[in-house]
């Protein structure tokens, strides 16, 4: 399929907008200050924290830091599919304690069979989902413009 571009001027702290590339949902996420800050310290609860399986993302986006999984620090983008089976998780974007475990700082849910991811899309431990959500191909054309595919 073709690449799709989005742009992201209008994309609020803690929104998230949502298209379409090769028949699956896209998300893009500019997550919060205090999401960035609580990712590092989720690690040892997490099944692949430095996301060493490479069928989930393209190389470029652990390189500034891993446990982000992105290109630029606040911009997360993912496939909004479930690594289980396919359902489409919910986003659960506030730093809070309940309803989930005293662990769960928000981040993807899954209600099919509870699947919990963190905000960059990293799955916790104890769950069906084998693996973290994919991260899609994708670039920068220009600061505001991202490119999927
Ligand atoms: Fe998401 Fe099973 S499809 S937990």
């Amino acid at each position: 399929g073709a690449p799709v571009t989005a742009d992201i001027s209008a994309l609020a702290e803690g929104q998230r907008m949502v298209l379409e590339w090769r028949g699956q949902p896209i998300w893009i996420v500019r997550r919060t200050k205090a999401v960035l800050e609580a990712l590092p310290t989720l690690d040892d609860k997490l099944r692949d924290p430095l996301s060493q399986n490479a069928d989930q993302q393209p190389a470029y986006v652990l390189e500034s830091n891993p446990e982000l999984r992105s290109i630029k620090p606040e911009v997360s983008v993912l496939v909004g599919l479930c690594t289980h089976l396919g359902c489409a998780p919910e986003m659960v974007a506030e730093i809070r304690p309940e309803p989930f475990d005293a662990d769960w700082k928000g981040g993807y849910f899954c209600p099919c069979h509870k699947s919990k991811f963190d905000m960059a899309g990293r799955v916790f431990e104890g769950v069906p989902a084998p693996t973290n959500l994919i991260v899609p191909p994708h670039h920068y054309a220009d600061d505001n413009t991202i490119v999927i595919g």
